[in-house]
């Protein structure tokens, strides 16, 4: 900066006084209460400064207390606990797709179970490191479960209290884990949890995490030791291929794809029932849909996180044939069971691979475990409960199991869709 300039802001914001400077006590950030901690942070930003003569005026910010000590702290336990690289499963396919290979990045190995440690670590360090995330804050989240799950493993971690705001119906392993993990559940009807989740957060003082708008901005897309770096380097893909909840993931690695040079492309595998699949054909951010029944991925609505630009292809899945690939693939996997968005990314895959076959090429597609089957034996695992939701996989079974031993895809009686 021109150092007149600059000496001209200096001597400005010198000028005046600090009569306007915050007392002590609540800060005007909604419901963060009394500082009251250690007198490390207490040094940061507090206490009246003496009044500059001369009509200028000087400010510590009387809203945004600065916690510097203890967002240090808790950046730091972030960022000192153990990465894990997750290992790369694969599918055997038939010899008649010989050339080709389907992988799946196993992120069950996750302290957390899940992919979404990954997506929590930079959740927090994302609103520690904007000011979001304040000293004395509970923390509260609008999640399918497993997002929450990962929340309640860091928030245990950090000392940090926390509130999941879940759909009701949500598989009660799930509750469980939170609730083991120390959180608190809530379970609201509908479909709006994120609404029920920012007004919990303002009843309680608290923050809203808000994963489907921070998703996106949170992730971290350059780095090496990403999903994205990871899955680009380990198993260099054509094609991958994910259901989105935020869409953070996929956005994630598009956007590594773009920084690195790398030619794959991202295939967004839609449930039923979800707005992403119409919202994206119309290029229309306002499409609205009842909200999908595969756990954790397909919403009611377009989230801020899904970005359109770097969806290469979609493909809407039969929740029937989502839950068949996930069985399909429970048995030939060796004793890792996939959850249901696994099982509808893996049909994204295979329809790729024909695709791919068909025209004479060669390579790998690519995909995550995203969480544990475990989670889901009291749900998709069961075969009475699929029934009462009305969700048929058995036509599908066959298709599957076909395409994986002879390389050829015959969709079930009275389906093309997905030919
Ligand atoms: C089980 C499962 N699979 C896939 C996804 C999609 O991940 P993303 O939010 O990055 O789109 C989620 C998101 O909640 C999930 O819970």
């Amino acid at each position: 900066m021109d150092m007149r300039r600059r000496g001209l802001l200096l001597a400005g914001a010198g000028a005046a006084a600090s009569a306007a400077a915050p007392a002590a006590g609540p800060a005007a950030w909604a419901g963060v209460p009394a500082f009251t901690g250690p007198a490390e942070d207490a040094a940061a930003g507090r206490g009246a400064t003496p009044a500059p003569p001369g009509g200028a005026e000087e400010l510590d910010n009387p809203h945004y207390p600065d916690h510097r000590a203890w967002v240090n702290r808790q950046i730091r336990i972030i960022r000192r606990m153990p990465h894990t690289v997750t290992p790369l499963l694969e599918l055997p396919l038939s010899g008649r797709l010989a050339g080709l290979r389907l992988l799946l990045k196993d992120e069950t190995v996750q302290p957390s179970g899940s992919h979404k440690h990954r997506l929590v670590e930079a959740l927090y360090l994302h609103a520690l490191a904007t000011g979001r995330l304040h000293r004395g804050s509970t923390v509260v989240e609008a999640s399918s479960g497993t997002t929450a799950i990962s929340e309640a493993w860091f928030s245990r971690e950090l000392g940090i209290p926390f509130v999941a705001v879940v759909p009701s119906g949500t598989t009660g392993a799930k509750v469980r884990l939170i609730r083991n993990l120390g959180g608190e559940v809530v379970e609201v009807p509908g479909a709006d949890i994120s609404a029920e989740a920012r007004r919990v957060a303002a009843e309680l003082g608290g923050h809203f995490m808000d994963q489907f708008t921070y998703a996106e901005q949170a992730y971290d897309w350059r780095g090496e030791r990403s999903l994205a770096g990871e899955v680009l380097r380990d198993a260099d893909p054509e094609w991958f291929v994910m259901g989105a909840g935020t869409g953070g993931t996929v956005v994630s690695l598009a956007r590594h794809a773009r920084y690195t040079g790398h030619r794959v492309r991202t295939c967004v595998t839609d449930p039923e029932g979800s707005a992403y699949f119409p919202g994206w054909r119309a290029d229309d951010r306002s499409v609205t849909a009842p909200g999908s029944r595969i756990e954790g991925i397909g919403r009611p609505r377009v989230e801020a996180s899904f970005l359109f630009p770097l969806v290469n292809r979609m493909l809407r899945v039969p929740d029937g044939a989502s839950v068949a690939a996930m069985r399909v693939a429970a048995r030939r996997l060796g004793g890792t069971l996939p959850g249901p968005s696994t099982g509808t990314a893996l049909f994204g895959a295979m329809r790729l691979l024909d695709r791919m076959r068909q025209d004479g090429g060669t390579g790998t597609v690519v995909t995550l475990i995203a969480d544990p089957g475990e989670r889901h034996l009291e749900t998709f695992y069961d075969d009475d409960w699929l029934r009462e939701h009305g969700i048929d996989h058995r036509p599908w079974v066959p298709v599957i199991e076909r395409f994986l031993d002879a390389g050829r895809w015959f969709p079930p009686r009275g389906h093309t869709a997905a030919r």
